[in-house]
């Protein structure tokens, strides 16, 4: 049996607001309407990775609070194995505060619990390990030191990465904004051979309903482009990056892990929400064969 993918990282719940566009500075405007649902990049990616087929393990934060128990049993029942998930007594759990615009969306995140990992906890995995960065930098740089297997970052949200950090990425995927911030070269091709040079093995940028763009040390490639009607392209990147990860554990080498996340992220902006749109592996399947 393939070995879990490991996921390091946030645990939100998302407080999503829908309007007709964003109010400007000191504008009040009417929305349209209000959900709850379960968020964080690091419970996306687990929830995506296990509906991909993977076995999840998890391990994040929550606070002593109901939203805590929300996200633990809604995890839990989506399959995702929450046994590295602890409950910080003096913290609120995570919350995410979203605007949804027909056009865009907007976060605002609240760290709470996300922030404590004071403990001993051991952050060792020889299978994916994957991180994002919405937990602080120094967890993510003592993961690295600790993974022995295929370590994948998402330098999401955006924040500078130390090189020894980079030099410890297999893969790393960063929409544009995130590229920018990782690498000073301008333009896709020159920021992924600058990254490259400083020791990541594989680079992947995602250009929204543009696709995505692969560099390894085999060369560039652009992947399939699978057109949707966005309706809430919230979670979308990590419906990619969990995608992928599920991928590699059963094998499939990059090029082909990445065309599933492709596949994945584009069904993902067609539903609501975050992890209540990603998709089964037979809708994935059904599109990347397609
Ligand atoms: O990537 C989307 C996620 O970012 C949301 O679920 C929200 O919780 C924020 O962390
Ligand atoms: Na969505």
């Amino acid at each position: 049996m393939p070995e879990p993918v490991v996921v390091i990282g946030s645990i939100n719940v998302d407080h999503v607001v829908r309007a007709g566009a964003f109010p400007a500075p000191g504008e009040t405007i009417t929305g349209q309407g209000v959900s709850i649902g379960l968020g964080g990049k690091g419970a996306n990616q687990a929830v995506a990775a296990h509906l991909a087929g993977a076995r999840v393990r998890m391990l994040g934060r929550v606070g002593a609070d109901s939203d805590g128990e929300l996200a633990k049993s809604r995890l839990s029942s989506r399959g995702v194995d929450i046994s590295g998930v602890r409950t910080i007594a003096d913290a609120a759990t995570g919350s995410a505060w979203i605007t949804v615009t027909p056009q865009d969306n907007s976060i605002i995140v609240v760290p709470g619990a996300n922030a404590f990992w004071d403990d001993e906890q051991p952050l060792a995995s020889g299978g994916v390990t994957l991180c994002q960065l919405e937990i602080p930098l120094a967890v993510v740089e003592r993961v690295a030191e600790a993974c022995t297997g295929t370590f994948v970052v998402n330098a999401a949200p955006a924040q500078p990465l130390p090189d020894a950090l980079l030099a410890r990425c297999d893969v790393l995927v960063v929409n544009e904004h995130e590229l920018a911030v990782v690498s000073a070269a301008s333009g896709v091709a020159a920021a992924h051979r600058d990254l490259l040079d400083r020791g990541v093995g594989a680079v992947i940028t995602t250009l929204g309903a543009a696709g995505a763009v692969l560099t390894d040390a085999d060369g560039t490639e652009e992947l399939p482009v699978f057109p949707a009607q966005a309706v809430d392209t919230t979670g979308a990147g990590d419906a990619f990056v969990g995608v992928l990860a599920a991928r590699l554990t059963v094998g499939d080498n990059l090029r082909d892990a990445a065309r599933w996340g492709a596949a994945a992220g584009s069904l993902a902006v067609r539903r609501a929400g975050a992890q209540e749109s990603f998709p089964s592996v037979e809708e994935i399947q059904a599109l990347v064969g397609s």
